[in-house]
């Protein structure tokens, strides 16, 4: 796995801010259990205080991919603009919660679900993923090193 190997301004905090976002997106469902299980009501307040700085540095992560994307590729902004998409939804479900409970159907798996996308938008900005490929049709860095 190759490691990225420009270390501009630009890579070096997407990299780091991409890694911030995730342990707030791990946070959050930790701070759902003290306030729903633990007997801690006030715990909602941070878990919403987080939710809007994780939406806050989603934006920023989004600029700093497409100042990055010759390193990254634009695929890598379009995955955080989806994940901004989908953190929006995760934050109008978690509200709506509010007076209808039914919504943590939706708002529980999404967030497990952007934990995941959060790490893969990490993951990407720290190894070139992209030339992995082993089918010989389409050369990847690897598989052109066994044609040669
Ligand atoms: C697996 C992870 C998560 C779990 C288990 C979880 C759980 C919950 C629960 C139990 C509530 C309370 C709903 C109610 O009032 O009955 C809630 C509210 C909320 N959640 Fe989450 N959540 C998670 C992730 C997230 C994420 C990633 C975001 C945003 C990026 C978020 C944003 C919110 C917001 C804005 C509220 C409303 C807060 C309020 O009513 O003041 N949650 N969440």
């Amino acid at each position: 796995m190759n490691r990225i190997a420009d270390t501009s301004g630009p890579v070096r905090a997407y990299q780091a801010l991409s890694l911030l976002v995730v342990a707030l997106f791990f946070l959050q469902p930790v701070l759902a259990g003290q306030f729903q299980y633990n007997d801690k009501p006030d715990y909602i307040d941070i878990h919403e205080i987080t939710a809007n700085a994780i939406f806050a540095l989603l934006i920023l992560q989004s600029v700093l991919a497409l100042l990055a994307r010759r390193a990254f590729g634009i695929g890598l902004f379009a995955l955080n603009l989806l994940i901004i998409l989908l953190a929006g939804a995760q934050i109008g479900f978690g509200y709506a919660a509010r007076d209808n409970p039914d919504r943590l159907a939706i708002h529980l798996p999404l967030g497990v679900a952007l934990f995941g996308l959060g790490l893969a938008a990490a993951l990407f900005g720290w190894f070139d993923l992209r030339g992995q490929s082993t089918n010989p049709d389409e050369p990847g860095e690897e598989a052109a090193e066994h044609v040669a």
